[in-house]
């Protein structure tokens, strides 16, 4: 059985003090929420006073980018490293947005998994087509280049321990979410291309979330497909009753 995850996606929204506002109030209100995993994701700025905030508590915390070098000549970069240090234990990867403004690409994906692994730091790695990409027809030779490419040169054992977060470009901050039969084919086409690639166990044991404009109200239907383990929140992850909604709403 795969343990349903939820992670919230920050994106660049919340100051420090909005930030503490917002964990303290998930805090709350999740309390004694054991049934799901559940991590949020704030901007580098938040991360330490979330960090401190989160301890002890339900919630785990990620970060939204990472650099692969362990250290170095690399303004305004991040080591994994300096992710550890704060207690680090997820981090996204391979964004659309990242991809999109600033030019990540499948192997600068690959490698920033393989530096996080390293560290022990969980990647959710991204994947998903645009729309002119999915009206061509090429939603599957996009999705597994992202899968293929971003996990190249890794074994099984290292497939175990990652998340991949299935979201298709359009349905990104558009209030446009994919139906959740079209969800679910590709959760189970990625499951599948795991279990060419690795073998049975090791993709029955891959969670993979589905983003794009989730929220309370669609939770519900997306997370009732059987490749569908969790989701990777924007919008609605900003606000305490919005996330703390859609965390309750994902037990399977
Ligand atoms: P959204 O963002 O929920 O606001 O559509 C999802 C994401 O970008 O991870």
């Amino acid at each position: 059985m795969r343990r349903p995850i939820i992670a919230g996606n920050w994106k660049m929204y919340k100051t420090v003090s909005e930030a503490l506002d917002l964990i303290n109030g998930l805090k709350q209100e999740l309390k004694g929420e054991t049934a799901v995993d559940i991590v949020v994701c704030p901007p580098f700025t938040a991360l330490s006073k979330v960090a401190e905030a989160a301890k002890g508590s339900n919630i785990a915390w990620g970060a939204q980018d990472v650099y692969w070098q362990e250290e170095g000549a690399f303004t305004g970069e991040v080591a994994p490293k300096m992710l550890t240090d704060l207690g680090c234990s997820f981090c996204i990867v391979g964004h659309s947005e990242r991809r999109t403004y600033f030019n990540e690409t499948n192997s600068t994906v690959n490698n920033k998994v393989k530096a996080l692994l390293k560290h022990g730091i969980v990647p959710i790695m991204c994947v998903g087509e645009r729309l002119e990409e999915r009206d061509s027809g090429k939603t599957f030779n996009v999705v597994s280049d992202h899968v293929e490419g971003g996990l190249k040169d890794l074994s099984g054992e290292e497939i175990s321990k990652i998340v991949i977060a299935y979201e298709p470009v359009w349905a990104i901050g558009t209030g446009r979410n994919a139906t959740p039969q079209q969800a679910q084919e590709v959760h189970k086409f990625i499951r599948d291309l795991l279990k060419k690639a690795y073998g049975g166990d090791v993709s029955a044991g891959v969670r993979i979330q589905y983003g794009g404009s989730v929220k309370s109200d669609n939770i519900r239907a997306i997370i009732s497909g059987e490749d569908i383990d969790g989701a990777l929140v924007g919008g609605a992850s900003l606000k305490v009753k919005d996330f703390a909604e859609i965390v309750r709403q994902s037990k399977k």
